[in-house]
């Protein structure tokens, strides 16, 4: 993998190898990309941390890490306000391929708040380790065949029950699709794929399609079931919207609960987060290969 590509979305890298890695150097992994971001694009991440994982960050043990937080730091410094409002010490640490984008950071850093160069092998110090890294329109400039070592590589640096959020949203951050990996003693635990949508734009499922992360985007073909569980659900929203027309966030909780009892899907049936528009399947439909459930190569000493 090699960090001096140019940005541009989809091109492999010369070096790039997929499905392998060099011994982890000291050079950032990976390519600068496109650095758009906005403000509250990435808001549902931070309502789904309080929702499904507050103890988790009440206690967090170690760094919150925003890898590729984009031109400006602003959803780190977002997120950070939000997630403090649990945890008043936690610590942030956003990182950045982009050298200009790390200095242009620097106004922002804090004792709590810190902007380094970086890439996939995380820039950790001695006794650092991350609690949870938040990868959010990162991987879907890269070629596919750079998924799944890339997870792996940022991996090596959660520890124990640390959690890895990547996925896609559009620009604003109505709509966005996220894969939750949990670091278990060894292994990388697949822990669900979240869909969210803010209701109060009006809302059709097939729009989460587009934002599907990297490892599912191009695997949504007419006939595949990614392709029936979204068709699925467009027939659970259609019924469900004239059971409740006037209430969106009724309408998708009553669609989810119909998804899973009436098609099987396993959808996470709290309340909780179907009223606030997050739809979790604890598995992807029809995948199994790509789950990556396993992740045997001991944690980064760093
Ligand atoms: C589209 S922006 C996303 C910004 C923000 N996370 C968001 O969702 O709004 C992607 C950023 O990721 C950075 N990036 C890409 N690959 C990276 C890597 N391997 N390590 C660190 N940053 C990376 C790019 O330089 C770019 O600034």
């Amino acid at each position: 993998m090699s960090h001096k590509a140019k940005s541009t979305p989809d091109k492999k890298p010369s070096s790039a190898r997929p499905g392998r890695h060099p011994a982890l150097s000291k050079k950032p992994l990976g390519l600068p990309t496109r650095g758009k971001t906005a403000p509250n694009r990435l808001r549902p991440t931070d309502t789904f941390l309080a929702l499904c994982h507050a103890e988790f960050v009440r206690a967090l043990p170690g760094l919150y890490v925003d890898l590729g937080y984009g031109e400006t730091p602003q959803t780190t410094l977002e997120s950070a306000a939000r997630l403090r409002r649990l945890n008043p010490g936690l610590q942030f640490l956003g990182v950045e391929i982009e050298p200009a984008r790390v200095a242009v950071a620097q106004y922002a850093a804090g004792p709590q708040m810190e902007f380094r160069l970086g890439g996939f092998n995380l820039p950790l110090r001695a006794g650092e380790r991350a609690a949870v890294i938040r990868a959010m329109n990162v991987l879907r400039q890269y070629p596919e065949g750079e998924y799944r070592p890339s997870i792996d590589i940022l991996a090596r640096y959660l520890g124990e029950e640390g959690l890895l959020l990547e996925g896609t949203s559009d620009p604003p951050g109505r709509w966005m699709a996220f894969n939750v990996y949990r670091r278990r003693r060894a292994e990388l635990a697949y822990d669900g794929l979240t869909f969210f949508a803010r209701l109060r734009h009006p809302f059709s499922p097939r729009e989460l399609q587009a934002v599907l992360p990297k490892n599912l985007i191009h695997h949504a073909e007419p006939g595949s079931p990614l392709d029936r569980f979204f068709g699925d659900w467009e027939r659970c929203w259609r019924r469900a919207f004239r059971r409740a027309p006037e209430d969106p966030r009724h309408c998708f909780l009553l669609a989810a609960r119909d998804l899973a009892a009436d098609f099987g899907y396993p959808v996470d049936r709290r309340s909780i987060l179907l009223a606030r528009g997050f739809l979790r399947l604890t598995s992807i439909p029809g995948n199994t290969a790509d789950q990556p459930s396993l992740f045997r190569t001991p944690p980064e000493k760093v």
